[in-house]
């Protein structure tokens, strides 16, 4: 098979990763890729984004199937125009993706399919937002509607903070379209977890169990951010949490996404809140986590590949995907200034000798190559992941490699796997 992977970061490199270890795949290919994809597949200069010159691309190479990557392809329609093109692509339709791309549609959804979820309005009009927000007191929650990067999201913890992120996305538009409408809802406390399940439109296989770490700072301390870590399995998910949220989340939103006429096909990600009246849905996202897909693959047995058409052509009751018992665990590098500030690009060094371990296998997100150079390009840059008995020794192998890295640019968090210990 010919097979593109579409999409630039570290979850792309995990999935490239493993679909070239498929005996089925002939030839590889990602768009755009990044420098570590490169040695694992064939880069081809066509941005995530650009659907009219992937469409041509898989054409002309005669791709047989294609895997998106990330969320803004798949909302803006590129399975869509694949499949019209007759090339089967893995990834829900942008009328299914809405699951991830319209905060106001899924609220309204989980109410339809009975998930559960925070209590929640939906406004456009600043002034009528404020005044629900002044009557219903802190602590509370205010989302842009669209997909903002991750930025959408306020937890307020005062009035103040929530009223100015009403006027950041409705009045100041910084969202842009994204922000024309907000949800309001209800604070829910707990412990945080996500959940991944492979969907081919009528069933659902769950995926073994991950979780990340979103701020950037030790301790959960500092800005929130796309993720610093991750670790697989998630000492929270018990199995017992599993089967509800499967039952009570997962197959619901599969069944009526089915009887709305918007068949939901790839990776279904609910991002819970563990609360003491059970799990909660806080999101669902149509696309595999970064970084809990460098965990996810790193502790994947099966072949990846087959599942993946499986869940595209509907007979998912067909796979069985193993996984190693291990613990596998991901420490994110980004340059200095992430989430907040761009710096330069910067000279990465002695990732040879970092990914000498056969334990560890470094995924790359921001990296470019300048002739023999390893330059890192800002953001999220690697993702150092290492797989060993359990969580205390795949933290001390995954440093042990951090620690071999010559990055002066590059910063990571010191303590991935340590909240978990006490979980
Ligand atoms: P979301 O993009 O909706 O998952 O929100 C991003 C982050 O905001 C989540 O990972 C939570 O940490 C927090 N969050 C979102 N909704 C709520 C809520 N209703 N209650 C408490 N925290 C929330
Ligand atoms: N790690 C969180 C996300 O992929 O959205």
């Amino acid at each position: 098979m010919r097979v593109l992977v579409v999409g630039s970061g570290g979850r792309e490199h995990a999935l490239v990763w493993a679909i070239s270890a498929s005996p089925l795949v002939d030839r590889l290919f990602c768009a755009p890729g990044n420098a570590g994809i490169a040695e694992e597949a064939e880069c081809v200069a066509i941005a995530a984004d650009n659907i009219r010159a992937l469409v041509e691309f898989c054409g002309r190479e005669q791709i047989d199937f294609v895997v998106v990557g990330p969320e803004i392809p798949l909302v803006a329609g590129l399975v869509d125009a694949l499949e019209a093109e007759g090339i089967a692509a893995f990834g829900p339709t942008a009328a299914a993706a809405a699951l991830e791309g319209s905060k106001a549609f899924t609220k309204d959804f989980c109410v339809r399919a009975q998930i559960p979820s925070a209590p929640y309005r939906r406004f456009r009009d600043p002034a009528a937002a404020k005044a629900y927000i002044a009557t219903h007191g802190p602590p509370i929650v205010v989302k842009a509607d669209g997909l903002a990067a991750g930025k959408g999201v306020t937890v307020a913890t005062d009035l103040r903070a929530a009223c100015r992120a009403v006027d950041e996305a409705l009045v100041e538009a910084r969202f842009g379209a994204a922000g024309q409408e907000i949800v309001v809802e209800d604070f829910l406390g707990g412990e945080e977890a996500s959940f991944f399940a492979l969907v081919d439109g009528e069933t659902a296989l769950p995926l073994a169990t991950a979780q990340d770490y979103k701020r950037a700072g030790d301790a959960d301390t500092g800005p929130n951010t796309g993720g610093m870590g991750a670790l697989s399995p998630s000492p929270r998910l018990t199995p017992a949490i599993e089967g509800r949220v499967m039952e009570r989340i997962i197959l619901p939103a599969v069944t009526a996404m089915r009887d709305e006429g918007r068949r939901f096909r790839g990776v279904l990600y609910a991002g819970l809140m563990l609360t003491e009246t059970g799990p909660k849905l806080l999101e669902f996202n149509a696309r595999f986590g970064d970084p809990e897909c460098q965990v996810l693959m790193m502790r994947l047995t099966s072949d990846l590949l087959p599942a993946l058409i499986a869940a595209h052509d509907g007979v998912l009751k067909t796979v069985d995907l193993r996984w190693h018992p291990e613990t596998a665990l991901c420490v994110v590098m980004a340059a200095r200034g992430y989430p907040s500030e761009r710096r330069a690009a910067s000279e990465i060094r002695g990732l040879e000798a970092a990914a000498d371990d056969p334990q560890v296998k470094i995924f790359h997100a921001g990296t470019r190559r300048d002739g023999v150079k390893l330059v890192a390009e800002g953001g999220r840059v690697l993702g150092v992941t290492a797989l060993d008995g359990d969580l205390a020794r795949a933290s001390a192998r995954a440093y042990a490699a951090v620690d071999r890295i010559d990055w002066p640019e590059g910063f990571c968090r010191r303590d991935i796997g340590r909240l978990a210990v006490k979980d």
